[in-house]
């Protein structure tokens, strides 16, 4: 039976900090669907084709990684997908509480999909996608925060 994970997220850029959680997961499940969360209510700065695209640019270079997009209920489409596991990376102790209420409420819903919590490395602790956005926008270095391909989609938006 294979092993089957998905990883969701806005991931709007995708950053070096997701680039590296993707990679380590990639090593402890047999399948990691990396999908992004559609949410008509919130507005996000890339569509979600865009992200798409990068996403799966990024995963090109893994045999066991897909790409996908859901909207509805996390735990509905992980089950629907036969995932036994959500994923999602935790860089500070921010981070901690809205997970942990994520978590929980998911649990609620679905006592069947576990979540699993990696640690992200300490090099990433402080990247996240609206401050990579901004220091773009200023015209700031990002090639040590995000992968080529988000750098050049960030490049071709602002300048
Ligand atoms: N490295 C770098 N940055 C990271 C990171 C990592 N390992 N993990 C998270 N982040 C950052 C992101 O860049 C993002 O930054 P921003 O706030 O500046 O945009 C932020 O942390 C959170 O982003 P993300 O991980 O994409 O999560 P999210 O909070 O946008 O997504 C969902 C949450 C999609 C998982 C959640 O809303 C969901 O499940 N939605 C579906 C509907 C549902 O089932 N709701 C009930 C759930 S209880």
């Amino acid at each position: 039976m294979s092993r089957i994970a998905v990883y969701p997220g806005s991931f709007d850029p995708p950053t070096n900090g997701h680039c590296d959680i993707i990679k380590r997961s990639s090593k402890l499940f047999d399948c990691v669907i990396v999908t992004v969360a559609v949410n008509p209510a919130k507005k996000h700065f890339f569509s979600v084709d865009e992200r798409v695209d990068m996403l799966q640019e990024i995963v090109s270079e893994y045999k066991n990684i897909e790409v996908d997009q859901f909207d509805g209920l996390l735990v509905e489409y992980a089950e629907k997908k036969g995932a036994v596991s959500i994923i999602r990376g935790l860089r500070a102790l921010s981070d901690f509480e809205y997970e942990f209420e994520l978590a929980l409420m998911n649990r609620h819903l679905n006592s069947s999909v576990d979540t699993i919590f990696m640690m992200t490395d300490e090099h990433y602790s402080f990247i996240r996608s609206s401050l990579v956005r901004e220091v773009a926008r200023l015209g700031g270095d990002i090639s040590d925060k995000v992968p080529r391909v988000v750098e050049k989609y960030l490049k071709e938006r602002f300048f």
